[in-house]
């Protein structure tokens, strides 16, 4: 049959058609607004987006650009309002600005573009009838950070000599963060940024630790490295030491300064979230998003606290400092002639086994300690992904958003796609990652031992495998495959409040445009996957926030296709045909007022 309007709890809408349509496109019955776009004033003082006189002191008031997670916090005594916070991941030069030379960036672009990164945020208020979001400018926890906003270094690494520069002897304090993706929001009220693909920053970068983490050995592609001689290694060796981790950030303290914190390792972090253990203390999940990259968890040694004292806060957010950090090594349980990418089940019939958390250094307050040969523990912080490499960690399909279910424990991984598996002398597909040249992408399923957040063993298996239904490759939990909507490279995880796990995909490879979706994790209906929502042309869906009136998500680089310029848009959203592509917060909602999917 087809799928309806019936559904498991929170799933019950009919289903998005896969289209390609220059548009948010959203199921019957429900009604959607823009809730902020790139360049809208926030600050106070700032002025209206203007395309063509834009300046870098505006861009620093303004919503900025590429926005990817989203967050939203409680906000007590202010009414139908909440606290927003947005990351900017990056910046698409030629889509920004209508003069821009690639080879001759102007020095107001490039801090423009410093400017537009990072994250913002902003009070929004709900409207009190429909689900409609709009923002607050000038509210006095409205905040930008940008790439040029002072960090503090946190955690084993603040201090060593491999983060020390010319401007901070001592290697405490860092200047902006970059490329923030995914993230979370913490049980104490904060808000978790992963810095995911810093190298594309910097500049002639050539050690074996430069190649790991894919740092081009000439030029980078914006030019940075001309008006700021930190972004060039051969110049400032340890700069690019100082990115590459998971930010905290106070929504609640406009004055705060966001940390960096290096216990949880250097990495392309795709972003991080929290579990506590029985005992209060922090577990933080965390994908490296490369092709043959690891995944991580943290598990930290000292409890949270409860209250909103500044003491209590100021503890909280040192609880990522101290802990153990693991990386994930899985074994399947099939013989691996079946696991030959042709699509077929395993013999079990179940892509699944064990898999054990290796450590790879402790933090502590008297210091820290390293649990892999021949690395020193400041070593496996900055370098985490060499220590994955030395411990034999397993090689994943870009291990994207990882989150667990607030209501089971089991954790959620992406893992988006993989192009280079099995080509070439690279590793073969393994029964976590069973495709050849995998265009798909798949979600993993891990169950701790014990379901206690800080085991170091797990099971494991394949929740979904993605792409045409059809394609007998694909595999919906065991779900009937004709009751179920196509997906290709899942992204951003998300739960809604009955458990339900939300997806987001970046770069749909059926030929229709990203979406987002929601599956039933549990039950008879477990498995059964519906498009909520698809976005417009060049666009990815990012941040999904499932509220029981609205949904939340973040329209990142539409109108980003090869060809495109900012003279010459080929996507008209959101503004219209001709006016410059501007990336958005959209909320979603029923227009008869009752809850998202009830
Ligand atoms: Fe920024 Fe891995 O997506
Ligand atoms: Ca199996
Ligand atoms: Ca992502
Ligand atoms: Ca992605």
């Amino acid at each position: 049959g087809k799928p309806g309007n019936k559904g498991a709890r929170g799933l019950r809408f009919a289903p998005v058609a896969p289209n390609t349509n220059d548009a948010v496109t959203i199921p019957e019955g429900y009604g959607q607004n823009i809730v902020i776009r790139w360049g809208e004033p926030i600050l106070r003082g700032a002025p209206a987006f203007d395309p063509d006189n834009q300046t870098a002191k505006a861009q620093a008031g303004q919503f900025g650009y590429n926005c990817d997670f989203l967050a939203l916090l409680p906000l007590p005594g202010e009414r139908n309002r909440q606290i927003l916070v947005a990351n900017h991941e990056y910046t698409d030069e030629v889509l920004m600005f209508r003069d821009y030379d690639e080879d001759n960036p102007t020095r107001e672009q490039v801090e423009i573009a410093w400017a537009a990164h990072g994250l913002s945020a902003v009070v929004v208020e709900g409207d009190r009838r429909t689900g409609k979001l709009t923002p607050v400018p000038r509210h006095h926890l409205n905040r930008r950070v940008t790439a040029t906003t002072e960090f503090r270094l946190t955690g084993p690494v603040a201090g060593s000599d491999l983060v020390k520069t010319s401007a901070d002897p001592n290697g405490t304090k860092v200047l902006g963060t970059l490329n923030d993706c995914a993230g979370g929001v913490t049980p104490w009220g904060t808000t978790l940024h992963g810095e995911e693909n810093f190298n594309q920053y910097f500049a002639n970068a050539s050690r074996t630790t430069d190649k790991r983490y894919g740092m081009p050995t000439g030029g980078s592609d914006r030019k940075w490295e001309l008006f700021d001689k930190r972004f060039d290694v051969a110049q400032e060796p340890n700069e690019p030491h100082r990115f590459g981790y998971v930010v905290e950030f106070d929504p609640y303290d406009p004055t705060s300064t966001p940390r960096k914190h290096t216990a949880l390792g250097r990495f392309k972090h795709e972003g991080a979230t929290v579990r506590l253990t029985h005992d209060g203390r922090p577990v933080v999940y965390s994908g490296d998003d490369e092709r043959f990259d690891y995944f991580y968890k943290f598990v930290g040694s000292k409890r949270m606290k409860k209250g909103y004292s500044r003491a209590v806060r100021e503890h909280n957010l040192s609880l990522l400092d101290e802990g153990t950090l693991y990386v994930a090594k899985l074994t399947g349980d099939s013989p691996a002639i079946e696991i030959d990418g042709t699509g077929k089940l395993p013999r079990d019939g179940e892509f699944d086994g064990s898999g054990e958390w290796i450590p790879l250094a402790t933090a502590t307050a008297d210091g820290a300690v390293s649990h892999v040969e021949g690395m020193t523990a400041e070593e496996v912080f900055v370098f985490t992904r060499l220590a994955g490499d030395k411990v034999g960690a397993t090689k994943m399909d870009r291990p994207e958003d990882i989150e667990p279910n607030p209501h089971t424990g089991k954790v959620y991984l992406a893992l988006t796609n993989n192009s280079a598996r099995g080509v070439g002398s690279n590793a073969k597909p393994d029964e976590a990652n069973p495709r050849n040249a995998n265009k798909h992408g798949q979600v993993l399923e891990l169950t701790e031992r014990w379901n206690r957040a800080d085991s170091t063993k797990f099971a494991w298996s394949l929740f979904l495998v993605a792409g045409d239904p059809e394609d007998p490759a694909t595999y919906f939990a065991g779900f009937p495959k004709d009751q179920v909507s196509p997906i290709s490279c899942p992204d951003n995880v998300a739960f809604d409040r009955y458990g339900n796990l939300w997806i987001s995909t970046d770069g749909n490879s059926l030929g229709f445009h990203d979406g987002l979706f929601g599956v039933a994790t549990r039950g008879d209906r477990r498995g059964e996957l519906k498009q909520f929502l698809s976005v417009p042309i060049g666009a990815e869906t990012c941040g999904p926030i499932i509220q029981e009136r609205r949904v939340l998500v973040a329209v990142q680089h539409p109108g980003e296709v090869d060809g495109a310029t900012a003279e010459k848009p080929l996507s008209a959203w959101p503004d219209g045909p001709g006016k410059l592509n501007r990336p958005a917060v959209v909320a979603v909602w029923r227009k008869d007022g009752c809850d998202v999917g009830a």
